[in-house]
């Protein structure tokens, strides 16, 4: 199949608002928009995948409902986000007359408002506690350290979430650059707060084999040819421990009176977006990871090179145009759960 070379006049005009978007704002700002254009596109594919798609919360609630959820039900969610993602699964505790107690940690403070909102709206939930600092502050500490600085709750929790959230924990110009370190303190960080027999679940985006993490490899060996091999690392990491499921060893090496049992499960969602631009928008989202929160300049250069390498070699990760005229591509999601069994 040749690469996508002929363009629209909508094209043109998208291109050229977007990048006029991009021009003077800060990374944090940049990553927002980008994050918010690849939103878009994923609930646009759950329209139009109605059969194929599996969406988070109803694989999540598959996941939690294994077993019996007891009541009270103690949950804590690590860069909760909005709480608009959980907002369904507490609903369904509701409806099943659950009590729930309720912990997040999110560093964006208009986030953990709006989450507390969600919560404060629940008849049966309550919020036990918020913390408003990054997974970072976690690493190296003790569980009563963590408590005495309420970034931690008083009790252990049943379930532990981090929904799309682990891909901030390294920036690819990181100095030390250490995905590994990074990857393991933040587990650990969730595992020390889990019961014995409780479920940790992590959501995370293959983005190796997706179109966004050819797309950010591309742009970094061009755009800042020192950090490749930064790049490839992380997603390396990604592999060992999450994918193939590493993480077990390691915790059961750390952790010795427990056994980690991890188990991983994955799913395509299409995102459709209407302009190639929007396509190149939506797949720099990995040259951003671990900057969330950075209020230097944005390099303009990047959404521009990803919407070129979109147009040129996006059909090589299964991009494509549909008979109405949207742009669809596939994204390999994992679901990975972690359960903490005590050893007799
Ligand atoms: C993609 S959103 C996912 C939010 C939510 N879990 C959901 O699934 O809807 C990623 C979240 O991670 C938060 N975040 C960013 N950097 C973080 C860090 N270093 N530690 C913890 N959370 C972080 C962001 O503020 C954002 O709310």
């Amino acid at each position: 199949m040749a690469a996508f070379v002929s363009e629209c006049p909508d094209e043109q005009e998208m291109r050229r608002n977007l990048l006029e978007e991009f021009r003077s704002v800060t990374l944090s700002q940049a990553y927002h928009k980008i994050w918010f254009t690849l939103c878009k596109g994923l609930n646009e594919g759950s329209r139009r995948f109605p059969d194929q798609y599996i969406d988070t919360c109803s694989k999540l609630w598959d996941l939690l409902t294994q077993s019996e959820i007891p009541s009270p039900v103690r949950i804590m969610d690590f860069g909760g986000g909005t709480g608009e993602t959980t907002e369904p699964i507490f609903r369904k505790m509701e409806a099943l007359n659950k009590q729930m107690f309720i912990s997040v940690e999110e560093p964006h403070e208009d986030y953990l408002r709006k989450y507390k909102e969600i919560i404060n709206n629940i008849s049966k939930a309550s919020i036990d506690i918020t913390y408003s600092g990054p997974f970072q502050d976690y690493y190296g500490h003790s569980v009563e350290d963590l408590r005495a600085k309420k970034a931690y709750p008083q009790h252990l929790q049943d379930t532990v979430l981090a929904l799309h959230v682990l891909y901030h924990l390294t920036s690819i110009f990181d100095d030390p650059f250490d995905p590994y370190e990074n990857m393991k303190q933040a587990i650990f960080a969730m595992y020390a707060i889990l019961k014995p027999g409780g479920q940790m679940v992590i959501v995370l985006a293959n983005h190796a084999v997706n179109i966004i993490g050819s797309a950010s490899l591309k742009c970094f060996e061009v755009l800042f040819p020192h950090t490749l091999g930064n790049q490839k690392l992380l997603f390396e990491v990604w592999q060992n421990l999450l994918f193939d499921g590493g993480i077990a060893d390691v915790l059961d090496a750390s952790f010795p009176k427990f056994r980690a049992i991890v188990q991983q499960e994955n799913v395509v969602d299409h995102v459709v977006l209407p302009t190639l631009a929007e396509v190149g928008i939506a797949a720099s989202i990995c040259c951003l990871l671990g900057l969330c929160a950075d209020k230097s300049p944005f390099d303009q250069r990047v959404v521009q090179f990803c919407m070129d390498y979109v147009k040129t070699d996006g059909y090589k990760h299964g991009l494509y145009l549909d008979s109405e005229g949207m742009w669809v591509f596939p994204m390999k999601t994992y679901y990975i759960t972690i359960q903490k069994v005590a050893i007799e």
